[in-house]
């Protein structure tokens, strides 16, 4: 029988983890969150809900996914034996199920815009109609979603060592390297000054309850916490990496990656006078007409687009990790058929997601659209309730030595962090689920 795979270096192990955090929860969705809910003031709070709740409950699938050395199913039932504990895991390979049917539909977004951008054809007096054509039209939505969803494959397939860890090595540094020269690009338009004022200087009247709990959302499912992703990849550990040193790093990489691409976004916004509470559409729609007016801006945007692909990528192979590591549990040599099986069903089961745009739009399911209620199932209850329980887990059902085993300390900073995941965690998890359904 094959040997279980380890990742072959820790950075390898650093840059896969990050790189499943930072996706499209980094790119996408923080600039436009930030935009909308007071720039600065939504920041601190998500810096501060990640290093606070998100790092701890991040770390406790470290903990639990390293000492396991399994697929999360089966690490659950070998720390919990006899327990019903390892629903977890499965619950995860469900969420993240329902997550990549329709993550991979944005990744198609992505993929049709790059391919526009390539082609020249991508330049628009409105780029909001072009978006909604864009994502109006099925031929082309189902064609961006199947690539995708064959890019992913392909690369899980390979195994973590072939697949995902070759595949990360060089895809993050490349990302945080045209991150950096998109920045200094943004930075020298004309009036960039007031989208760094609109980042940086807080309005304390966005300081608002509304405001933390997307914060502490956004904290979550850019980390990829409650889905047992992070536990699975921590399972290809070895057992002398320092996870307290992992978790921070990854954190502290996800939080460097959000804030520089506000520092790529908001300059350039306010420098060309439009809106940065513009919502989901900021960067489809806003960046191209950034990027259309100015020097070798159909090149910039070609670069964009590939990071974002790469970005976007680096977080599906991880969703789609679960399942496979769970599918093949100890049968290694079924690895390919496996990934293969996973990603035709999940590509099955997004179409209705990758539809709602257009001709399934009015097709209305609680919550919205098909592709609504797949992110109402995941964001709302299958992310807070998976990381409610894992905190949980980690914080009463591990013991004391076994958690201070794997953080290879007994002091304070075991002590703090187990009373987090024991009773802050779960609290400020439980008060966003409720508060969610008072928000509507
Ligand atoms: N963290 C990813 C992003 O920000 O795009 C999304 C994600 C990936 C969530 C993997 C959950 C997961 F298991």
């Amino acid at each position: 029988m094959k040997q279980r795979e380890q990742w072959t270096s820790k950075i390898g192990f650093v840059l896969a983890a990050a790189g499943s955090a930072i996706g499209l929860g980094a790119i996408w969705k923080f600039p436009y969150m930030t935009g909308s809910n007071g720039g600065s003031v939504f920041l601190l709070l998500f810096i501060l809900c990640t290093v606070s709740i998100g790092l701890p409950i991040l770390l406790a699938e470290f903990i639990i996914g390293r000492r396991g050395q399994h697929d999360a199913v089966t690490s659950l039932k070998i720390l919990a034996p006899g327990r019903k504990w390892y629903w977890i895991g499965w619950m995860g390979v469900g969420t993240s199920f329902i997550l990549l049917s329709f993550y991979s539909v944005v990744g198609g977004w992505i993929l049709s815009y790059l391919y526009r951008a390539l082609f020249f054809q991508l330049s628009s007096s409105d780029y909001g109609k072009l978006f909604t054509e864009i994502i109006a039209n099925p031929v082309e939505v189902l064609a961006g979603q199947a690539v995708f969803m064959l890019l992913t494959v392909w690369i899980v397939q390979g195994g973590i060592k072939g697949g995902i860890e070759r595949a990360s090595r060089w895809m993050m540094p490349l990302l945080f390297l045209f991150f950096i020269v998109l920045a200094i690009r943004s930075l020298t338009l004309e009036g960039a000054v007031e989208g760094l004022r609109f980042l940086f200087i807080p309005d304390w009247s966005y300081l608002t309850g509304k405001t933390f709990l997307l914060a502490l959302g956004q904290a979550f499912f850019s980390l990829s916490v409650g889905v047992t992703a992070m536990m699975t990849y921590a399972s290809y550990l070895p057992k002398e990496e320092r996870l307290g040193q992992s978790a921070w790093n990854v954190s502290l990489l996800n939080i460097f990656i959000s804030v520089l691409a506000g520092v790529v976004i908001f300059p350039a916004v306010f420098a060309l006078g439009h809106s940065p509470s513009e919502g989901p559409g900021l960067i489809f729609v806003i960046l191209p007409a950034i990027f259309n007016e100015i020097p070798f801006g159909g090149f910039f945007m070609i670069v964009f687009f590939i990071l974002m692909l790469f970005a976007t990528l680096t977080s599906s192979i991880s969703m789609l990790e679960i399942g496979v590591s769970t599918g093949i549990g100890k049968n290694l040599e079924k690895r390919k058929r496996v990934a293969w099986m996973f990603g035709i069903l999940i590509f099955v089961v997004g179409i209705p997601s990758a539809l709602s745009f257009g001709v399934l739009s009015n097709w209305k399911l609680p919550g919205g659209t098909f592709f609504d209620f797949a992110d109402m199932l995941t964001s709302r209850f299958g992310l807070p309730i998976g990381a409610l329980l894992i905190s949980f887990f980690a914080g009463f059902l591990m013991t004391k030595d076994e958690t201070a085993d794997e953080l290879k300390t007994r002091g304070a900073i075991h002590s703090i962090w187990k009373g987090i995941v024991r009773y802050l965690a779960p609290l400020a998890i439980i008060i966003i689920f409720i508060a969610s359904f008072w928000n509507g």
